[in-house]
């Protein structure tokens, strides 16, 4: 039985690197797989959080996802801090992990940055969390993108030691889950960066929630250079920019870049943003909306919320209950 598990931080600003990286292919993992969808609270909380801020942005996060298609009747949609096994199952595994294993993760590196005594403990053992999450529901496949592979790769090591400490074939070793082509989204502003929601200008990116006037004006006002499209996939080179938009036509229309190339080849940039803003509404405007209602009035999400963490429990709590046998944990 193949079941996949993912998550996403709590982050505001939902953005179209957001959607095309990653929402999008979790929408589409719903029809062969049986899919756990959490919004990782517990990882938020690495870094200081402004508590309202996380209340919000969890919800935001639960709404885009049900916005874009996931179903949370069929599935399972939950925020983690409501299934105290993805936190107790951490507890164990970092019993399990080896600071040696911890001290190679880069994205570690690169969060705390200079002041890295000044890091909190749990953004140190993030990854180790990060497993629990996976294992806690025995996922044989994680949608990941590039920056979370060598996370993934711990938890399979984690999955392996655990497994020879106690002489068990108990954990699964998860599988990436690869995509195709899964988008890159660079910025609007400069395209050698990737699309962020804390970049300061609100016009590097397109948000989930933007109106159709605020996509056709972040695109017509998108940098690019002065030279019409190339007809050929190659001249997009050295052209991060042009590159960029192309990136984001092919993705959002399900087509190759030679074929967008095709048919705007030659074209200036004002007719080809003209029908990139078109399709970028057709896509995007029915899923901001519906985000925009769940938002206004969160009862709805909430109570999916609830029901999938009720979901998530009955799945977890007895693969805990095996571990603390396992481990030898006293059940008088
Ligand atoms: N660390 C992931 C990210 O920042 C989020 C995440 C937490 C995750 N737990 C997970 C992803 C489990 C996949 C599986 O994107």
């Amino acid at each position: 039985m193949n079941r996949i598990f993912s998550g996403v931080q709590p982050t505001g600003n939902l953005h179209l690197g957001n959607y095309l990286g990653a929402i999008r292919n979790w929408v589409r993992l719903q029809q062969e797989f049986e899919c756990i969808y959490c919004v990782v609270d517990l990882h938020a909380i690495t870094i200081e959080q402004d508590p309202q801020a996380l209340r919000a942005a969890t919800r935001e996060v639960a709404a885009g996802l049900i916005a874009a298609g996931i179903d949370p009747k069929k599935h399972i949609v939950f925020n983690q801090s409501q299934v105290a096994a993805h936190a107790e199952l951490a507890w164990i595994f970092s019993c399990v992990a080896r600071l040696g294993w911890l001290n190679r993760m880069t994205q570690f590196k690169e969060k705390a940055g200079k002041n890295r005594e000044n890091a909190s403990v749990g953004l140190y053992a993030y990854p180790v969390l990060m497993a629990a999450d996976i294992l806690v529901h025995k996922a044989t496949h994680v949608p990941v993108g590039e920056d979370q592979k060598q996370h993934l790769e711990l938890t399979r090591d984690i999955a392996k030691a655990f497994n020879s400490q106690f002489g068990v074939e108990f954990f699964p070793l998860p599988e990436p889950q690869i995509f195709g082509e899964a988008a890159r989204v660079m910025s609007l502003r400069d395209g050698t960066k990737k699309m962020s929601k804390s970049d300061a200008s609100d016009y590097s990116r397109i948000n989930m929630t933007d109106d159709a006037d605020a996509i056709a004006q972040k695109i017509r006002k998108a940098k690019t250079d002065p030279e019409p499209l190339p007809t050929e996939v190659a001249g997009l080179e050295k052209r991060p920019e042009a590159a960029n938009l192309v990136d984001i036509y092919a993705a959002l229309s399900g087509r190759t870049n030679a074929d967008v190339l095709g048919e705007f080849g030659g074209a200036q940039f004002s007719t080809f943003k003209q029908s990139l803003a078109d399709l970028a509404v057709h896509v995007l405007g029915p899923i901001g909306a519906e985000m925009k209602r769940l938002t206004t009035d969160p009862s709805f999400v909430d109570a999916a919320l609830r029901d999938g963490a009720e979901r998530a429990r009955a799945i977890a709590t007895p693969i805990l209950r095996e571990v603390h046998d396992i481990v030898g944990f006293l059940r008088p």
